[in-house]
């Protein structure tokens, strides 16, 4: 696993693409690498387009699943298992995303039970983590985080939550065109580092919700966030090599 916090920009493309989408960003992601990108960069297509990922990111670019369960096998209609993901070619998966919370219903003990998972089958999870609009406005921001990562640690350990890659996505900064300011995501970000004491030092935290080209930059600049998770801007191969971009060292 890397963890020496080396810049690490993801690309979440939710329930978007089709293959020939796929191959198109895909190889031009992998150009970036060849071309001497020091970021890392995963990649999160749906997972029918993970057969068509893989084979295009070569083993340069990581690709990973968007949610998996927390079971091996089973009756579980609709579900992909950690092992599948793994036979797939996945080195990575997202979860806990916001809207897995929100529009399906996972609860902080199911994201623990997949992050565990995740893990004992040899998969880096991205555990996504943040708060509503109405929290912030309560003041419960830190409170919220807190309790989404506790509930985590308290089945995994504090040393394998701070092994992982940890994303802090203001819920409402996901697809709303309103980012957090770099100084709110830096605080919230700082915050979470120390919820990690002193093993979060080398945890990669990255930062979610409207980043694009034009505000990469100055996000990736703070000193507690070591890259983006990158919904909408990553479905244009332009737009999504620039914020990689504003993750170089
Ligand atoms: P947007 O970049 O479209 O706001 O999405 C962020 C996100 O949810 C990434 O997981």
């Amino acid at each position: 696993m890397n963890n020496d916090r080396t810049p690490l920009v993801a690309a979440n493309w939710k329930m978007n693409g089709d293959r020939a989408m796929a191959r198109q960003l895909v190889n031009a992601l992998v150009e970036c690498v060849n071309g001497g990108c020091s970021a890392e960069l995963v990649v999160f297509p749906p997972a029918i387009l993970v057969d068509s990922v893989v084979a295009a990111a070569a083993s340069c670019v990581g690709v990973g699943l968007q949610n998996v369960s927390q079971h091996s096998s089973g009756a579980f209609t609709g579900e992909l298992s950690v092992g599948m993901a793994a036979e797939a070619g996945c080195r990575w998966s997202l979860v806990g995303h916001s809207e897995r919370r929100a529009l399906y219903g996972e609860t902080d003990l199911q994201v623990a039970a997949k992050f565990v998972a995740l893990q004992a089958g040899g998969l880096n999870p991205v555990l996504c983590v943040g708060e509503t609009l109405e929290q912030r406005e309560a003041g419960h921001t830190e409170q919220v985080v807190a309790a989404q990562l506790a509930a985590v640690v308290q089945l995994a350990g504090v040393s394998a939550v701070a092994a992982a890659v940890i994303a802090y996505e203001p819920v409402w900064a996901i697809g709303t065109g309103v980012t957090a300011s770099p100084d709110q995501a830096q605080a919230v970000h700082k915050f979470i580092r120390q919820q990690l004491g002193e093993q979060g030092q080398t945890t990669r935290i990255l930062y979610g919700g409207s980043v694009n080209a034009s505000n990469a930059k100055a996000l990736f600049s703070q000193p507690d966030i070591d890259g983006g998770l990158v919904g909408g801007a990553s479905l244009d191969a332009q737009e999504f090599i620039n914020v990689v971009n504003a993750a170089e060292r």
